[in-house]
């Protein structure tokens, strides 16, 4: 064994005689040993120095140490057969092979190193932040830390672990307080004119939260500004939620008055019709006399702010016809506005379409007098010739005159129908009956006011 041992030694002399080592072997030369010392090259022969017999190369390990067994004992330390262990500083960690054994090569038989343990970087921390006492270096130990208005919920710290893992988990950071929100004050509106609502503007609730100062993620309930409110108080509420729906809510009340005139009484002898709910402030009451009677004085009335009505109450008077005219002209401007005309012409008082004409007229008259319609009669032909206006007389020229104008003849019966503005709108040239009369009145010649009384008198006449 020995003679082998001394055979193999003077084989790879030569070889031995350079220094050279293993690249990327991971090993290292211990710095004040060489190779040569354990073979002495003296001239021509090698020799064995038994005093510190070498073989492989002494191991060293960065970061870590080594345990060798020499089958020769302690003082054969490379010796072939020798066999070590491989330990590691603590922060470093073993690649490579545990242990190792000095082969008949001269070489160890495996690489192995120690490299430093190392975690990896721990991510960004959402609503916080973190600090390490050693970076990602074993033993490091990082602390997290929440922003204002969150509450750290986990392991508060973490540390690096020899197996390079972080202990525990990522901590996380709640939103723990609800947001702040703040409702604007008390408001009060007086309904707008002619109703009996208004829409109340307002500021939207001003909210913040502590935690979302970044981005304001809350989510805001409440009706919308603008909205219409009626009479009365109204409890407005907001709620915030924030991102973890904490919530927190305000109010605020919106009162809506009405603002009332006192009720207007219709006039003797006519009547009143109003706009919105007849007295609220805004409201407009119109006054309209009874037929056969005008109105003197105002013909609307508003109700304004200060709870009062504009103008003053007007009277339905009797209308007094002035036939004592010499223009057709200035007969007419009394019923202008005021007055429809019925103009029955007819040959003479006998003629028969004539008596029954006014037969009918005279069951109708309620119904006449409540569609503002005055009769004239235009009987008979020059030279006995019958103009009336109820009891008053016409002038033969004024009757000349008027069937001149409204293209009425005097030789047969016919009638025309007359608006307020003194337009011709309807002919007949047989007796009319109420039946057809009244719808034609009704649908085409009455004003809103008008049918609105004619709806509330309907069954006046009966
Ligand atoms: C806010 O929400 C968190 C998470 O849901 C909860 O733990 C906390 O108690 C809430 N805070 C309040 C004041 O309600
Ligand atoms: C209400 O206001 C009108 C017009 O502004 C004024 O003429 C009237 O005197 C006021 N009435 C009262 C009771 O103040």
């Amino acid at each position: 064994m020995r003679r082998l041992i001394v055979l193999l030694t003077l084989s790879v002399g030569v070889a031995v005689g350079y220094r050279y080592g293993y690249e990327g072997s991971g090993y290292s030369y211990a710095g004040s040993y060489d190779v040569d010392h354990s073979v002495q090259y003296t001239g021509r022969s090698y020799y064995i120095d038994y005093k510190e017999p070498r073989w492989c190369y002494p191991l060293r390990i960065d970061n870590g140490n080594v345990k060798c067994h020499s089958p020769r004992g302690p003082n054969y330390r490379s010796m072939f057969g020798t066999r070590c262990r491989i330990f590691c500083d603590r922060g470093y960690r073993l690649i490579g092979r545990r242990q190792v054994e000095c082969t008949l090569t001269r070489c160890w038989s495996g690489i192995s190193r120690c490299k430093e343990v190392r975690c990896h970087t721990l991510p960004a921390f959402p609503y916080g932040s973190y600090v390490c006492s050693k970076g990602i270096r074993m033993d490091s130990q990082c602390e997290y830390i929440c922003e204002q208005g969150y509450q750290l919920e986990g392991d508060r710290t973490r540390m690096c672990l020899e197996n390079g893992q972080w202990s525990g988990s990522e901590p996380l950071c709640v939103d723990y307080e609800p947001p702040r929100i703040k409702c604007p004050g008390p408001r009060e509106k007086v309904a707008e004119p002619g109703r009996l609502t208004t829409r109340v503007y307002w500021d939207s609730p001003r909210v913040k939260d502590v935690a979302d100062k970044h981005s304001a993620k809350f989510v805001l309930k409440g009706p919308p500004p603008g909205s219409e409110f009626g009479k009365g108080e109204h409890i407005i509420r907001y709620v915030a939620y924030d991102r973890e729906r904490n919530k927190s809510s305000c109010k605020f009340t919106v009162t809506v008055y009405v603002r009332r005139c006192p009720l207007l009484k219709p006039p003797v002898h006519g009547y009143i019709t109003c706009t919105s709910a007849g007295n609220n402030y805004g409201a407009t009451c119109t006054y309209t006399c009874e037929g056969g009677y005008e109105r003197q004085g105002t013909y609307k009335r508003v109700c304004l702010f200060n709870r009062s009505w504009s103008g003053t109450t007007p009277s339905c008077v009797l209308i007094e016809i002035n036939v004592d005219v010499n223009s057709v002209a200035a007969l007419l401007d009394q019923f202008y506005e005021m007055q429809r005309l019925l103009i029955i012409s007819s040959p003479s008082a006998s003629d028969r379409y004539y008596s029954l004409q006014i037969n009918t007229l005279q069951e109708a008259a309620c119904g006449l007098e409540l569609r503002q319609v005055t009769i004239v009669e235009l009987v008979g032909n020059p030279p006995r010739v019958i103009g009336r206006i109820k009891e008053q007389q016409l002038s033969s020229e004024i009757v000349d005159q008027l069937r001149q104008i409204y293209y009425l003849s005097r030789m047969h019966f016919n009638v025309v129908l007359i608006d307020k503005y003194g337009t011709d709108r309807e002919r007949y040239i047989q007796p009319v009956t109420s039946s057809e009369l009244f719808p034609f009145i009704d649908n085409y010649l009455l004003q809103t006011e008008e049918r609105a009384i004619l709806q509330l008198k309907e069954n006046f006449c009966n």
